[in-house]
């Protein structure tokens, strides 16, 4: 196997994004037998939404979150770097008014401090060269008292069955149907060489996240993370 495929360059990855975005759709639903959708709906309801609320989603990719969260709330921004995968968000939900898809860079958020009620990211903190980099700027653009949502593949999981799909499988399905092997086959390094979900979980403490709690999905194949940026200490004090 090619040693580069888990090069985290941002080229490389939005290249590799770029190459399977059409087929991108299909692979979820094929490799996670449409389970994908229930986590995502699962994480949704996890962030308890306002109708009021304005909620970012990094790494959008082909917008599924997006889509979800568009009814529930007033405004919802997909952020993606693959200007391939934000086509392919604009193309399906071209009827979401709701939405704004903006390529963008999930390290360096463009965006003022304090800007949304919810953060959410998922499939897509694995693929970021600093993991901790992008929770950071998840927490400095969600408002005090709102929540930060990652979900992701689990590196922790110890069902042998699960890296014998995972690592022989999914590849070939990726070279059958997206005709990009390479691209499935890091999917599986990705995961590997990802943070264990105590380890996230500890990230999310880190970044200075509270009431963090993680939440393990689909036979342990997943971890949903969520924390809540505390309100800050100043605003709570009486004046005096
Ligand atoms: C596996 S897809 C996940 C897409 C979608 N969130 C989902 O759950 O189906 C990962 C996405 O993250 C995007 N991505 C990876 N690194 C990024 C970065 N640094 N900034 C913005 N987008 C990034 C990729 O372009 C890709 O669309």
């Amino acid at each position: 196997m090619n040693a580069s495929l888990l090069s985290k360059a941002p080229e490389a990855i939005s290249g590799m994004f770029n190459r399977i975005a059409k087929t991108y759709d299909l692979l979820n639903d094929v490799m996670t037998l449409g389970m994908h959708r229930r986590w995502k709906q699962q994480a949704c309801r996890a962030l308890g939404l306002q109708p009021s609320d304005r909620v970012l989603d990094v790494c959008t990719g082909t917008g599924d979150l997006a889509a979800i969260l568009s009814p529930q709330v007033s405004a919802v921004t997909g952020l993606d770097f693959s200007n391939q995968m934000l086509f392919q968000a604009r193309m399906r939900f071209a009827h979401f008014s709701n939405i704004t898809w903006q390529q963008g860079d999930a390290l360096a958020l463009p965006f003022e401090d304090n800007s949304f009620d919810s953060v959410m990211i998922s499939f897509g903190l694995r693929n970021v060269h600093s993991v901790r980099g992008c929770i950071e700027e998840m927490v400095r653009v969600v408002k005090p008292g709102g929540r930060i949502l990652n979900l992701d593949t689990a590196s922790d999981n110890n069902n042998p069955l699960f890296w014998i799909y995972f690592n022989h499988l999914m590849p070939r399905l990726g070279g059958w149907i997206a005709r990009d092997e390479n691209a499935y086959a890091y999917l599986c390094q990705s995961t590997q060489a990802f943070a264990s979900p105590s380890e996230l979980q500890q990230y999310f403490e880190l970044a200075g996240l509270r009431k963090v709690e993680m939440k393990r999905l689909g036979f342990g194949a997943v971890a949903m993370h969520v924390g809540e940026k505390p309100i800050l200490a100043e605003a709570l004090k009486e004046p005096v």
